[in-house]
């Protein structure tokens, strides 16, 4: 490696002056910045960069984002004064790799530097990689539930039938949809995301099907929209229940005449795309009320899937936790951390309305905040704690219902949904297996 060169931005004097003594000992070449504004005039061309999270015009955080943004960035460490800890740990959920707490001790400096860097190649490595082979998604859980609707997705993934994705959000529809690409015919193509909500109606037409040079005003060249680019691989349609009427009929002709036209062009282009949509909407509610097209609904619905929530398949959380938590540390090069059993006790018991990823939001600040190798239950947040108490339910009962939510919804998935087969299946009344499943929160809802 040659003469690796560190920015430093502090307004302390002291603590910029040993961190430089620090890292010039250890062959590094080093500037010093003490404010925002020198920052500023300071360049880019670094290979880490070590930010005070407080500064007298600024603070770390914003320059983060600056340094995010560049084109070849570098890896940053935050160092976090008394009293600036949690805006430190903000800044590693943004993206910065480490952060170091005042006082600051040589050994720590020099092993977090030492990290970062090693990381920071590994990663870009890793990523030139993906690139020539691709990631395969993971979907982790061995709920019944969770497994038929990847089952239920792989099926449908080898046809190019149309898949509508029904979830809360978080509940992993990206994921999924990524899932269906990689088992698909269409794998070798493109996956194309469009975020249906993000984007102003008014642009819509041109970001699907793109532009010819010149057909309004700003189109100052021409431009391939989304299913042009997913030719021959996947389009997926994210948050497809927020279209506005005018982006549904336009959407609707393509997928009913197979063919489009760029704005303002002459030329019918014809495409093979496999569409993919998700919506966290009641589609069929926001039909009836004629919020969403009806035949639109159909054309994209043609192999519906539910997933579930994550409060209704609770034994899949403890799998998700670990391999969150996994992830999180091999990313940031922290030393591996497990869960105790009775933390993971409690992360069943929370309702979790943001799904897997607000677990995977909870699972990254405790490993951040938790400095030893066993997490335990005092580092779950206090509101994720409150709902067991509150239920104060023995843990053989939570057990039980667990194991028996599962199996009745095997049951029923197996008869179709369709109660008395069920029942028969399990060998109880139907109108026991009915009381059941009210107890247990067990309907179908809009498959
Ligand atoms: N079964 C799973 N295995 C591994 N990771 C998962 C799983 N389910 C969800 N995740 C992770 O949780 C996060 C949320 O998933 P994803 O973005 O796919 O959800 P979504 O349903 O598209 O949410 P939204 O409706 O908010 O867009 C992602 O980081 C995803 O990788
Ligand atoms: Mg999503």
């Amino acid at each position: 490696m040659g003469t690796k060169r560190i920015l430093i931005v502090d307004d302390e004097e002291n603590i910029g002056r040993s961190l430089q003594w620090i890292l010039e000992g250890d062959g590094c070449s080093v500037t010093v910045c003490r404010s925002a504004a020198e920052f500023q005039s300071a360049g880019s061309r670094f290979d880490l960069y070590l930010l005070d999270v407080r500064l007298p015009d600024g603070n770390g955080i914003e320059l983060l984002r600056q340094i995010r943004q560049q084109g070849a960035p570098a890896p940053v460490i935050m160092i976090s004064g008394h009293g600036t800890i949690s805006m430190a740990v903000e800044a590693v959920r943004l993206g910065a790799f480490d952060f170091l707490e005042k006082p600051l001790a040589r050994e720590r400096v020099l092993l977090a530097v030492q990290h970062a860097l090693d990381r920071w190649k590994l990663e870009r490595e890793n990523q030139s990689l993906r690139e020539m082979v691709g990631a395969a998604p993971r979907m982790i859980g061995d709920s019944a539930a969770f497994r038929g609707v990847v089952e239920q997705a792989t099926l449908a993934a080898r046809s190019d039938a149309r898949v509508l994705l029904i979830g809360e959000s978080g509940t992993g529809k990206e994921l999924l949809a990524a899932h269906i690409h990689e088992h698909s015919p269409f794998a070798q193509g493109a996956f194309v995301k469009v975020n249906c909500a993000a984007i102003p109606s008014e642009l819509m037409e041109s970001e699907l099907f793109g532009h010819e040079k010149g057909s309004f005003t700003g189109a100052t060249g021409l431009r391939r929209g989304k299913f042009e680019l997913a030719d021959g691989g996947t389009l997926f349609l994210d948050e497809v229940g927020d279209l506005q009427q005018a982006s549904q009929a336009k959407l609707l002709r393509v997928l009913q005449e197979g063919e489009f036209h760029r704005v303002g062009g002459e030329k019918a282009i014809r495409v093979s795309v496999r569409v993919v949509a998700a919506t966290n909407r009641n589609l069929e509610e926001m039909v009836e009320k004629e919020k969403f097209r009806e035949d639109l609904y159909y054309r994209l619905s043609v192999v519906p899937i539910r997933l579930p929530a994550l409060r209704e398949r609770p034994s899949d959380v403890r799998a998700l936790a670990a391999y969150f938590l996994d992830e999180f540390c091999t990313r940031n090069n922290f030393r591996r951390k497990c869960l105790e059993d009775e933390t993971c006790a409690v992360l069943e018991q929370y309702a979790w309305p943001g799904n897997a990823r607000e677990l995977r939001n909870a699972i990254e600040r405790m490993a951040i905040l938790c400095q030893s190798d066993s997490i335990p239950v005092a580092a779950v947040p206090a509101e994720m704690r409150i709902g067991r108490a509150a239920g104060a339910r023995s843990s053989l009962q939570e057990a039980r219902e667990c194991a028996e939510r599962e199996h009745i919804l095997r049951a029923l998935e197996q008869a179709n949904w369709n109660v008395s087969g069920a029942a028969r299946t399990l060998g109880m009344e139907r109108t026991n297996l009915h009381k059941r499943m009210r107890s247990l929160g067990l309907r179908r809802e809009a498959v």
